[in-house]
C-alpha cells in the first residue's frame, strides 16, 4: 500500500515535515525525540499512569544515554496502512464508549471493523475486525513509543506477534490498528474472570509468548522486548499467545557489546534486577520477565499485589523458597486450578522459571531454551486429580471399604471429568 504522505521520516526524527497534516508543529512532534526533558516528563508520567517505575538510583544515566537512532529510513512500511483519522472514527462507531476493549498507558482500546484489503471503515460484524489504540489526548505514552511500535511492528512478523495493519498520524491524533485478538489479554484470563484459565491453556500460551521471544532475541538484529507481562500477551480464539506493545522495545546489542545502556523503563514487578540497578539491558532482562510471568501462571497470583499480607506482595520474593524445594512446590499452585494440572508440569514450569528468575543474568537460559523446555508439556496427561484417584482407590479397596467419607463419589469424579478445567471447554 502507498503511503497517503510521504512524511514518516521527518516524523520518526520528531522534525518538522512538510505534510499537510500538521503533526509536526503539535506538542509531541515539536519536541526532538533526543530532548531529556522530553523524556524525562513524558516517559516518568507515563511509567507512573501506567504502573511503572523509573529507578531514582538511575536517573543520572538519563543525560548520558545516547538518544535512539532515528529509524531507518530505507526500512520497508509499505504493508503497513495509514488511515485517516476520519475513517478509524467511523470504523469504531464514533469511538463508542461500548466498544472499548480496554484502556493502558497510551490510552483506550476500541473494536472496530474495515474492509478487507483497504483502509475504509466497515459495518459492525463485517469486513475485518481490529482493535484500534488511540493515544490519549494528554500523550502520556507519547510519540516516542508510537513510532517505536509502527517501527518494531511494522517489519517484525511472526506468529506470536500482534499483527500491526496500519496507523494514523493527523494533527495531533495518533492511532494504531491491529489485528483484534478475540479473547483480550492474558491478564484478563488469570485474574479477571470467573473461570480458571486451565492448565493445559497456560502452558499453551507460555509457549506460544516464549516462541515470540525467541524469535525477538534470536534474528540478525536481535529485539529486547522490554516490557514482557500478562497484559501484554494476547490472546486469540484458540488460545494461541502474542506479544503487543513494542512502544519501549529496543534494538540489542550490536557487535561484540554486551549489553545496551539505557533509561530505565518497564514495568515494576517484571524488571530484572541488575537492569534496574544498572540500566544495563540484555535479551536476558526478557527472559527475567517472561520468568516472572511463568510464575503468575502458575501461582494465579500478580507479580505485585498490594492486597496481600507484607511478605507475599512482592511474587518472586516470595515464591523463590518454594521453588527451590520439591516438596513445598506444590503449595506454590494455583488454587483455583484445584487438582486439574499436570505434576510433571507443574515441576518443569518450576524449575524453568527458577532458572530464569536467577540473580546472576548469565544463569538465566536463553528463550530458545525456554521454547524447548516447554514444548513437552504439552503432552503430558499426568493430571493430579487422577493421581488423587488412583490413590483413593486403592486405599479404599485395601480398607475393603466403599464409601469412605474423603473419597469422591462417582458423581464428584464425573463433575471434575468434565470441568472445564479438563476439558478446555467453556472458558
Ligand atoms: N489487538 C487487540 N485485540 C483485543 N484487545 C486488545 C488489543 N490490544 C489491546 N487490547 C485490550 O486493551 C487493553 C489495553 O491495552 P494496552 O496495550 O493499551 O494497555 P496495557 O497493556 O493494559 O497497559 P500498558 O499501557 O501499561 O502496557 C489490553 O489489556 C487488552 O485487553
Ligand atoms: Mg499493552
Amino acid at each position: 500500500m502507498e503511503k497517503k504522505c510521504g512524511c514518516w521520516a521527518a516524523l520518526t526524527k520528531g522534525i518538522k515535515g512538510n505534510c499537510k497534516s500538521s503533526a509536526s508543529r503539535d506538542s509531541a512532534n515539536a519536541l526532538p525525540r533526543t530532548s531529556l526533558v522530553y523524556d524525562a516528563v513524558t516517559e516518568t508520567r507515563y511509567l507512573n499512569a501506567s504502573n511503572r517505575e523509573l529507578s531514582a538510583s538511575h536517573e543520572t544515566l538519563l543525560s548520558s544515554e545516547n538518544p535512539d537512532p532515528p529509524p531507518s529510513e530505507k526500512k520497508d512500511f509499505r504493508q503497513l496502512l495509514q488511515f485517516s483519522f476520519q475513517e478509524l472514527k467511523s470504523a469504531t462507531g464514533n469511538f463508542r464508549p461500548d466498544s472499548i476493549l480496554g484502556e493502558g498507558g497510551f490510552g483506550y482500546v476500541f473494536k472496530g471493523w474495515i474492509e478487507e484489503n483497504g483502509t475504509a471503515p466497515a459495518k459492525p460484524g463485517s469486513g475485518v475486525t481490529v482493535a484500534v489504540k488511540s493515544l490519549k489526548p494528554d500523550g502520556l505514552q507519547g510519540h516516542r513509543e508510537w513510532v517505536a511500535e509502527v517501527d518494531f511492528l511494522g517489519q517484525l512478523h511472526h506468529p506470536n506477534l500482534v499483527k500491526l495493519i496500519g496507523y494514523c498520524i493527523e494533527d495531533d491524533q495518533r492511532l494504531l490498528v491491529y489485528e483484534f485478538m478475540t479473547r483480550g489479554s492474558l491478564e484478563n484470563h488469570l485474574f479477571r474472570r470467573s473461570l480458571p484459565l486451565p492448565w493445559s491453556s497456560r502452558i499453551k500460551i507460555a509457549l506460544g509468548a516464549a516462541k515470540g521471544l525467541a524469535f525477538l532475541h534470536g534474528g540478525p538484529e536481535p529485539v529486547i522486548y522490554r516490557d514482557f507481562k500478562t497484559s501484554n500477551i494476547l490472546l486469540d480464539s484458540e488460545y494461541n499467545a502474542k506479544l503487543s506493545d513494542f512502544g519501549l522495545a529496543k534494538a540489542g546489542p550490536q557487535g561484540d557489546k554486551t549489553h545496551v545502556s539505557t533509561r530505565v523503563v518497564g514495568t515494576y514487578g517484571y524488571a530484572a534486577p541488575e537492569y534496574v540497578m544498572t540500566g544495563h539491558l540484555t535479551s536476558k532482562s526478557d527472559v527475567y520477565g517472561f520468568g516472572v510471568v511463568l510464575l503468575e501462571m502458575l501461582t494465579g497470583r500478580r507479580s505485585m499485589d498490594k492486597n496481600r499480607p507484607s511478605g507475599e506482595q512482592n511474587l518472586v520474593a516470595w515464591a523463590r523458597p518454594y521453588l527451590g524445594d520439591k516438596r513445598k512446590l506444590y503449595q506454590l499452585v494455583d488454587p483455583r486450578l484445584e487438582l486439574n494440572y499436570s505434576i510433571k508440569g507443574v515441576s518443569k514450569v518450576a524449575q524453568i522459571a527458577y532458572y530464569c528468575l536467577s540473580r546472576d543474568p548469565k544463569s538465566r537460559p536463553s528463550m530458545d531454551e525456554v521454547v524447548k523446555g516447554l514444548t513437552p508439556l504439552q503432552e503430558l496427561n499426568d493430571l493430579a486429580i487422577l493421581s488423587y484417584h488412583s490413590r483413593s482407590s486403592q486405599q479404599s479397596r485395601r480398607k475393603k471399604k466403599s464409601d469412605g467419607n474423603w473419597q469422591l463419589n462417582y458423581t464428584q469424579s464425573k463433575n471434575i471429568k468434565n470441568s472445564p478445567l479438563i476439558t478446555g471447554k467453556r472458558h
